[in-house]
């Protein structure tokens, strides 16, 4: 993964708000990368804590750097979440699942206690939708609820990677869909999640307590 400035100042400033004793939610994405490496350095010089992993890739990378992980039953509480964004506006809402974790992300950040989002400073917009919604989809019938979302208006497309239709961590699928502008996001998400066949949505509306947005000269603002 390359050096980028900008999301590594965000990655690790992420990671000084992590205490001993925490359990951490590691997110998904070349900037939470950051924060999952500063973390394990935080690790391996004495700093106890757990974690989980909002993806496959995180928790191996996690396991790289002998960050503990623990099983989801022995989860007693998350104290802090730090993940990625694709989008995000000044009232700390959010579009994620560029990567394809937004239902593992989702479930993480609702059960947080907060959830810090690492980013560089072209993540944050006026207005979210220029960032095509990822949207999980159930594998079962997906013609058809690529259908339903298209006759909304969601302008959806089928994720491929490699030419083959992309596959979540979850066994889904994902249509990324081109709103353009998102007006009222609220009523998207309710209108999204009333279609069956769809899983999970990447807006992510009530969960973020801080942006922590990296710049290229290496500084931090942080929007809380
Ligand atoms: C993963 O599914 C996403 O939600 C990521 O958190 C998001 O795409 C941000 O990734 P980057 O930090 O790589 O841009």
């Amino acid at each position: 993964m390359q050096t980028d400035i900008g999301k590594k100042a965000a990655g690790e400033k992420a990671a000084e708000y992590i205490k001993p004793g925490m359990t951490v939610g590691l997110g998904t994405g070349s900037t939470a990368y950051y924060a999952i490496l500063r973390i394990g350095e935080l690790v391996r010089a004495g700093m106890e804590i757990k974690a989980v992993a909002t993806s496959e890739q995180s928790e191996q990378l996690a396991r790289e750097q002998q960050i503990p992980i623990i099983p989801f039953d022995k989860v007693e509480k998350i104290d802090i979440d730090i993940d990625g964004a694709d989008e995000a506006d000044a009232q700390l809402q959010l579009i994620k699942g560029g990567g394809g974790a937004l239902l593992r992300e989702k479930i993480i950040a609702v059960a947080a206690k907060e959830m810090l989002v690492v980013m560089d400073e072209s993540k944050l917009v006026k207005q979210l939708g220029k960032f095509p919604l990822p949207v999980e989809i159930a594998t079962f019938a997906w013609e058809l609820t690529f259908k339903q979302l298209a006759a909304s208006g969601a302008n959806p497309v089928l994720r491929l990677k490699d030419n083959n239709r992309f596959v979540t961590d979850n066994g889904n699928y994902i249509l990324d869909c081109r709103y353009q502008k998102i007006h009222n996001a609220a009523a998207l998400e309710a209108q999204l999640n009333s279609v069956p066949g769809v899983v999970e949505n990447g807006l992510f509306l009530h969960y973020a307590s801080k942006l922590i947005i990296g710049y290229q000269d290496g500084t931090v603002r942080e929007i809380t």
